[in-house]
């Protein structure tokens, strides 16, 4: 379903992404997770076809995210980091908006917006302009406009960011019950959501990949089995040339 093959970027001398490389399957939901500036979101964009990598490349059901873009993200939906939308529509027409530019009309594309507010619980405010919404509600419009066109990959940046407590819980439900058809990737500084709703983990720091296997994988490699432990040890490294820095 979405390939990741060397994937390399450079910001000028800086390498963000230094040649990650992973598969994901159908029903997979991958963790994707790492400190601050590991590359997370630069490899997320790459493979949503918004960057361009400068090696390697990226592919979504078979086609090339750069070179057969169009097919490519006819089967995506990417919830970019932040809440990215046009402050003046509402989640309503936001979602309607994206619809119709992935050719939906008349009673389906009524029905893939309905039942995408009510997936990212939005009813109460669907019609409400998205500047004038809580932060919250901000990302759940975004959210919404990712997964109304019921895509058969997902790539979730932070999905969680921003949302209370039962809100997030609300999100991981989803999540959950999109997973079974679908491949998911959801990057994530929130560990305790990786053995909640993820079946793989990888970790990357400073562009390069540190970890590939199972929630339960990641954990037992940490002395007290716990995936906060095996994070912090796997990134210790990263984390000291930061602060050193
Ligand atoms: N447009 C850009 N121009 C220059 N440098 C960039 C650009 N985008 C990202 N970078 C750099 O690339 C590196 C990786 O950034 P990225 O946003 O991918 O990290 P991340 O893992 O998503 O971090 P976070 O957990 O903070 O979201 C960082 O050093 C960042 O400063
Ligand atoms: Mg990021």
């Amino acid at each position: 379903m979405l390939v990741a093959d060397r994937l390399i970027k450079d910001f000028g001398p800086h390498r963000a992404v230094n040649g990650v490389s992973f598969i994901l399957e159908r029903g997979e939901v991958l963790g994707f997770l790492g400190p601050n500036g590991a590359g997370k979101t630069t490899t997320m964009r790459m493979l949503a076809g918004g960057l361009e990598p400068d090696g390697g490349k990226a592919m979504i059901g078979g086609h090339d995210c750069v070179a057969d873009r169009l097919e490519a993200q006819a089967r995506l939906g990417y919830l970019p980091e932040g809440a990215p939308a046009y402050p003046s529509m509402t989640p309503r027409s936001f979602v309607e908006f994206g619809l119709r530019a992935r050719s939906f009309s008349g009673a389906a594309l009524k029905r893939a917006c309905e039942l995408a507010l009510e997936r990212a619980r939005l009813e109460d405010y669907a019609d409400q302009p998205i500047g004038t919404l809580s932060k919250g509600y901000k990302r759940r419009a975004a959210l919404a406009a990712a997964i109304a066109h019921d895509p058969p990959v997902l790539i979730l940046d932070e999905p969680t960011d921003g949302l209370d407590p039962n809100q997030k819980d609300g999100v991981r439900a989803l999540i959950r019950e999109m997973a079974p058809d679908k491949a998911i990737i959801i990057s994530t500084h929130i560990l305790e959501e990786v053995p909640a709703v993820c079946s793989r983990a990888i970790i990357i720091a400073r562009g390069g990949l540190l970890f590939d296997g199972t929630p339960n994988e990641l954990a037992r490699t940490a002395p007290d089995h716990g995936i906060e432990g095996a994070f912090r040890a796997l990134t210790r490294n990263d984390a000291r040339m930061e602060a050193v820095s």
